[in-house]
C-alpha cells in the first residue's frame, strides 16, 4: 500500500507535470494506486495524494471497473450545477457540500498511452472533477467560502489531534 499524503503536505499544492513515459513503472504505480484506493475505501485517488506530482488519477466506483486517467483535461462542463457532499482521503473524517457542474467531458490517456474522450455525469463526473483539481494543487475545500473552509479545516485538525493523542497513549 502507498502512503496517503494529508492536508498540510506541500505536494498537495503543486501543479503536476505531464506523464511522458508509458512504461511498466507507470503500470505498477496505477495498480498500487487502485489497491490503495480500495484499501482506503475511497472512490478516487490522484498522484499527489501518494506523493507523485504527475498528472494521473484513478477512479473506482463500486460495482464498476477501476479507471485510470493519465494527462487528463476537462474539455467541457455543463451549465447545470449540483450539490454533493464531498470528502477527500487527504482530509479524512470531514465532509462538506460542494457545488460543481453535473456533467463533464474529459480527454485523457489510458495506462498504455491510448487517448480517449469520456462524457460523464452523476458520481463519475463529480469524482473526475475532484481528482482533476488535485493535479492542479487544488482541494475541494478551495471551492468553499472562507468561513466554511475554516470550519472544515478546524474540524479536521481537531479530529487529527485526538487521533494522534490516542496513538501516543501506549
Ligand atoms: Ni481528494
Amino acid at each position: 500500500m502507498l502512503d496517503i499524503y494529508k492536508l498540510g503536505d506541500e505536494v498537495l499544492r503543486e501543479e503536476c507535470s505531464d506523464i511522458t513515459e508509458f512504461d511498466e513503472a507507470l503500470r505498477m504505480l496505477c495498480d498500487a494506486m487502485i489497491d490503495t484506493l480500495e484499501e482506503a475505501d475511497g472512490v478516487g485517488l490522484a498522484g499527489p495524494q501518494v506523493g507523485v506530482s504527475k498528472k494521473l488519477f484513478v477512479v473506482h466506483i463500486r460495482g464498476e471497473k477501476p479507471m485510470v486517467f493519465i494527462n487528463p483535461s476537462i474539455i467541457g462542463t455543463s451549465i447545470e450545477t449540483g450539490v454533493y457532499e464531498e470528502g477527500c482521503l487527504s482530509i479524512p473524517g470531514v465532509y462538506h457540500d460542494v457545488v460543481r457542474p453535473v456533467k463533464v467531458t474529459v480527454q485523457a490517456q489510458d495506462v498504455s498511452g491510448k487517448p480517449f474522450t469520456l462524457e460523464a455525469d452523476g458520481l463519475l463526473a463529480r469524482v473526475i472533477q475532484h481528482e482533476n483539481d488535485h493535479l492542479h494543487g487544488k482541494l475541494y475545500i478551495d471551492h468553499l467560502d472562507e468561513k466554511e473552509r475554516e470550519k472544515v479545516v478546524h474540524a479536521y485538525e481537531k479530529k487529527n489531534r485526538i487521533r494522534r493523542r490516542q496513538k501516543s497513549r501506549v
